[in-house]
């Protein structure tokens, strides 16, 4: 037996218990492990009952992901599944922790499934761009029918152990010791000479076939629109259908020709990307050496927009929190602020009363400093005014107790600045939350010179306990993600000078996979904010850097967006997705005329090779300055932030996908038109020169 699992016999029982830290992947050698024990308990004349257990934190969460899209090697997953169903003794699956995608399948596999009350069961794999290839659509429908192994499969969320037994995909739930009940429960299907039961087999879920037909139209609607642009979602909706229709040897080749379908795309490459960059990003210089401080209260300066949503992040996350404003009339606004949210989700109904009170009960507004005088991290969010800020870092100062980390949430400025008007620099972090903060998940933890590690470790904490995504960023106006938002902005600024209409762009942008296009963006967050912004820094603008006037006139025609009613697009009465504005066109007409362009047209294509140049050059120089520890990092950023689409793992992995060398001969291309814009990034003429790939510097990190 291999040491992945191991064999031992219990009387009539054999078990075969996996090891495989930390999460019982279901790697080479757990297969061969799996296998081996199949056939050992098969003719060990001693063994009536095959148990099938894990050791640690979780049964196997899935199959070894590091493993795909390196050759094959066997026995393959879907091989395992088979021995095991096939098995001439009863096999049980005990499942605790996640039972998450072939993990669940070789649960599935097994006649019997047990499982203790916090175990929870799924099928995850719509995350990764790939679905469950070893037979996880077609015995689940077998037995809990198509809607549940939609839900499953296509929501990749898992459910808990007393739904999944109330679907009948789990047996029996047990107490607090999972091996003696399982043992227990072999016990029971030996008294009770029970046969092996393989799921395959099975077909409760297929009897009732109105709802099962209802349950793939329906889904197939839902996922049109929540999984557009991807191609599992769609394809996992035909594995469920062919379970409904086909035996199950011809409904199990289906699933398995679509699951290799999904292992050639770049859709795959571009999620399992996704899914160890946002495990990556927590690996930073600061938490290898220090661990944080303490986090028992927090308290919030500013009860405006970005304050409320800090407020209510924290509050959701069990975490009690003193908000203080300038005066009592603020503060009773920053309340209502903070009231405002709950109270819209207990108007839909996703909360109730007695839980608003319950979140409640951990705020206390105040007006005054000493009100702060617990709190083991203060997040200033007041006015975005370094006079302001460097005020209250002042007062702070004096009123704060030691030790305690005192973090600004500016979007741009300098933390430096700020730190360094208190005795205690070392306290001082940025944390930069994205709005609305109680719902985006990206928190950039902005390092300053001098921070004591563990003030950055204690940010890194709070991401945590918030169930946030944090990324380190160095201290560069507008960190990672703003100063990389405002490159492409500026690129999609200029087509749309040259002769792209905004709408075209923003189009292009949408069908690349954002949810909106940037101009739709503009917007919502209000012209009039950049606006206010390119003024602060008019006096210093490189004069070799181009300059677009068009949203500077029609901010003074009073085009804000969505808040005025008008802004690159027009709202009439209650429309949330706005129409054309022609007095866009006109301003941009007329700027034309001022400057002598000549408009030229650009196709979708152009439009995202412009983009997307933009954006990565910009990561690139990100990079190369130390803003960013590793291109992971920036794609974390984009995807959580900045609506960048999953399924293409991010900028930087868009990148390595394209090309580098293409990326860097569309640069060189772009710079005839204008040298200073798209003067290639050092690092990216290096790398390309040296035949490396970003994704090489995720590995070097
Ligand atoms: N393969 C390889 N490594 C894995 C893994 C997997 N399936 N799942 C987790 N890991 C690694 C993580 O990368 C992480 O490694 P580091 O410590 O080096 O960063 C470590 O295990 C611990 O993971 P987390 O930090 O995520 O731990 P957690 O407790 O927060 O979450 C979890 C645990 C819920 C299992 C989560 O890791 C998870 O969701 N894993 C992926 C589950 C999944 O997608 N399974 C389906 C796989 S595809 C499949 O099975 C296809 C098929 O049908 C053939
Ligand atoms: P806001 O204008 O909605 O709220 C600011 C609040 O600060 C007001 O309620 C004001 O009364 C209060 N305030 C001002 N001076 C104060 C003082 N001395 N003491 C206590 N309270 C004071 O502003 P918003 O949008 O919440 O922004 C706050 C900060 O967050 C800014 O630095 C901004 O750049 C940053 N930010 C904003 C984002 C956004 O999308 N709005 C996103 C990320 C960061």
């Amino acid at each position: 037996m291999s040491e992945a699992v191991s064999y031992e016999n219990h009387g009539p029982i054999a078990i075969l218990s996996i090891n495989n830290p930390p999460v019982n992947a279901l790697g080479l050698a757990v297969r061969q492990g799996l296998k081996a024990g199949i056939e050992r308990a098969e003719s060990d004349n001693h063994a009536l009952v095959v148990l099938i257990i894990a050791s640690g934190r979780t049964f196997p969460a899935g199959a070894d992901i590091r493993e795909f899209g390196k050759p094959p090697v066997n026995p393959s997953l879907p091989d395992v599944v088979r021995r095991i169903e096939a098995c001439s003794k009863p096999v049980i699956a005990a499942l605790h922790g996640t039972a998450l995608g072939g993990g669940f399948e070789v649960a599935l596999a097994a006649h019997y499934r047990i499982a203790d009350k916090t175990a929870r069961i799924g099928l995850p794999e719509v995350n990764l761009g790939i679905l469950p290839g070893a037979g996880g659509t077609q015995r689940t429908t077998r037995i809990a029918g198509a809607k549940a192994t939609l839900d499953l499969a296509t929501g990749g969320k898992p459910i808990g152990a007393d739904k999944a037994k109330a679907l009948g995909l789990i047996d029996v739930i047990s107490g607090d010791d999972l091996k003696d009940a399982a043992i227990a429960y072999a016990h029971e299907l030996i008294a009770s000479n029970a046969a092996p039961r393989p799921s395959g087999a099975r077909s409760e879920g297929l009897l009732n076939a109105a709802e099962n037909t209802k349950a793939i139209n329906d889904t197939a609607g839902i996922i049109a629109k929540r999984a557009r642009g991807q191609f599992a979602p769609f394809r996992i909706v035909e594995c469920v259908d062919a379970a409904l229709t086909l035996p199950i040897e011809d409904g199990l080749a289906f699933e398995r020709e679509q699951f290799l379908k999904c292992m050639e795309t770049p859709q795959r490459q571009g999620m399992i990307h996704a899914f160890f960059a946002e495990r990556s990003c927590t690996k930073t210089p600061e938490a290898s050496r220090a661990a944080p401080r303490p986090l028992n209260q927090i308290a919030v300066i500013g009860g405006g927009t970005m304050g409320a949503g800090i407020t209510v992040a924290a509050l959701n996350a069990g975490l009690p929190v003193v908000m203080v404003e300038r005066d009592t009339e603020s503060i009773a606004r920053g309340q209502a602020n903070v009231e405002k949210v709950y109270d819209a989700m207990v108007k839909k109904g996703r909360m109730d009363a007695a839980t608003k009170a319950k979140r409640m009960a951990l705020y206390t507004p105040a007006t005054d400093y000493a009100a702060m005088s617990d709190s083991d991290l203060i997040i200033e969010a007041v006015f975005e005014n370094i006079e302001v800020k460097q005020d209250v870092f002042r007062q702070l100062d004096q009123t704060a107790k030691p030790g305690a980390v005192l973090a600004t949430n500016t979007s741009y400025l300098d933390v430096d600045a700020i730190a360094n008007v208190t005795s205690r620099p070392q306290d001082v972090i940025g944390l930069h939350f994205f709005s609305p903060a109680n719902i985006m998940k990206l928190l950039e933890i902005v390092v300053p010179s001098n921070p004591a590690d563990d003030a950055v470790a204690t940010g890194f904490a709070l991401a945590k306990k918030l169930k946030k995504t944090p990324v380190r960023a160095a201290n560069h106006d507008g960190f990672i993600g703003n100063r990389i938002y405002k490159a492409y902005g500026l690129c999609a600024t200029y087509m749309m000078e040259d002769g792209a209409s905004p709408y075209a762009i923003d189009k292009a942008i949408y069908d690349f996979g954002y949810p909106i296009g940037i101009f739709q963006v503009h917007d919502l967050a209000g012209m009039d904010i950049s606006w206010a912004n390119r003024k602060r820094l008019a006096a210093n603008r490189n004069p070799a850097e181009r300059y677009s006037a068009v949203q500077d006139k029609l901010c003074e025609a009073g085009h804000f967006g969505q808040k005025t009613g008008r802004g690159m697009y027009v709202y009439p009465e209650g429309m949330r997705m706005g129409e054309e504005n022609p007095d866009v066109l006109q301003v941009i007409s007329e700027e034309q005329a001022r400057l002598g362009i000549s408009p030229r047209d650009f196709t979708a294509d152009d439009i995202m090779r412009r983009y997307m140049a933009a954006m990565v050059n910009e990561g690139a120089k990100v990079l190369q300055e130390g803003v960013a520890l590793r291109p992971s990092d920036i794609d974390v950023v984009a995807l959580y932030g900045y609506g960048f689409p999953r399924y293409r793992g991010g900028p930087m992995k868009y990148a390595d996908m394209y090309g580098l060398d293409n990326l860097l001969a569309d640069l060189r291309e772009f710079e005839a038109e204008d040298a200073h814009f798209w003067k290639p990034a050092q690092l990216l003429v290096d790398l390309v020169a040296n035949g490396r790939s970003f994704e090489d510097l995720n590995k070097d990190s």
